[in-house]
């Protein structure tokens, strides 16, 4: 099976507060876009990446591509004001009758392993959905409306989740007809669409790593800055 990675980096990074979108910043001698997508185009299991962008960044980031002789990045896709919009223009992009898996990663991720690629891309020959996550360090508490504890779920089976996510393009294009159905709908990852409109699907957990932070704050710049310089 063909596996396309989707490079998501439509958003405008507003927690981080800095000019440029978060992706767009250069850490360790390039953009954390550049890291996202050349862990990828170094990844033999991958053929194709997909980079979803901001509709009036599309130029600047092909001619980016360009400029490094990216060989597997193939499109450069406008995406939307929210990240589940980015994915749908994603899923859009392939036609479905393309058998294949989508591989969605943050942009603002850009420490991502090998390792964690493989786990995810290996989980796909045997189900339709796999996510990579982290066990939880933190004891996780779920609050009422009014800020009282309304339960605290045990921390064993708790995991934070991360991307890659990955999904045969039938079963992600599914759930999101399912989900853009729904006039209740609301979600923050795509393996989450998944779990609510097909529970008939099964998502595989495969081990992610705790290198793979998510840029996210500026305290965050500095971890990213001593994981990508060596
Ligand atoms: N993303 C996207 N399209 C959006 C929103 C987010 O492609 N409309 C991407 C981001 O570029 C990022 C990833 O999804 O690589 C994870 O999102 P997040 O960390 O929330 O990034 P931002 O939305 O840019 O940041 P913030 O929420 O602080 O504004
Ligand atoms: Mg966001």
């Amino acid at each position: 099976m063909k596996n396309i990675a989707v490079i998501l980096a439509a958003g405008k990074g507003t927690r981080l507060g800095e000019s440029l979108p978060k992706q767009y910043l250069e850490v360790a001698g390039k953009t954390v876009l550049e890291h996202s997508i050349e862990a990828f185009e170094r990844h033999p299991a991958i053929e194709e990446i997909c980079v979803v962008v901001a509709p009036d960044c599309c130029e600047k980031v092909a001619a980016l591509c360009h400029a490094n002789g990216y060989r597997k990045t193939r499109k450069i896709i406008a995406g939307g004001s929210e990240r589940y919009e980015s994915s749908v223009a994603a899923i859009r992009a392939y036609s479905a009758d393309d058998e294949c898996n989508l591989i969605f990663h943050d942009a603002a991720r850009p420490c991502v392993s090998a390792e964690v690629i493989s786990n995810v891309v290996g989980a796909l020959a045997e189900f339709s959905a796999a996510t990579a996550a982290i066990a939880t360090t933190d004891t996780i508490l779920e609050a009422t409306d009014n800020g009282v504890v309304a339960s605290i779920p045990p921390r064993a089976r708790l995991r934070n989740v991360q991307t890659p996510q990955g999904f045969r393009l039938n079963a992600i294009r599914r759930a999101y007809e399912a989900g853009l159905a729904d006039p209740a709908f609301v979600t923050t990852d795509d393996c989450g669409v998944v779990a609510r409109y097909c529970p008939d699907l099964p998502i595989r957990i495969v081990d992610g790593d705790r290198n793979n932070i998510k840029l996210t704050y500026s305290e965050d710049l500095r971890t990213i800055q001593r994981l990508l310089s060596h």
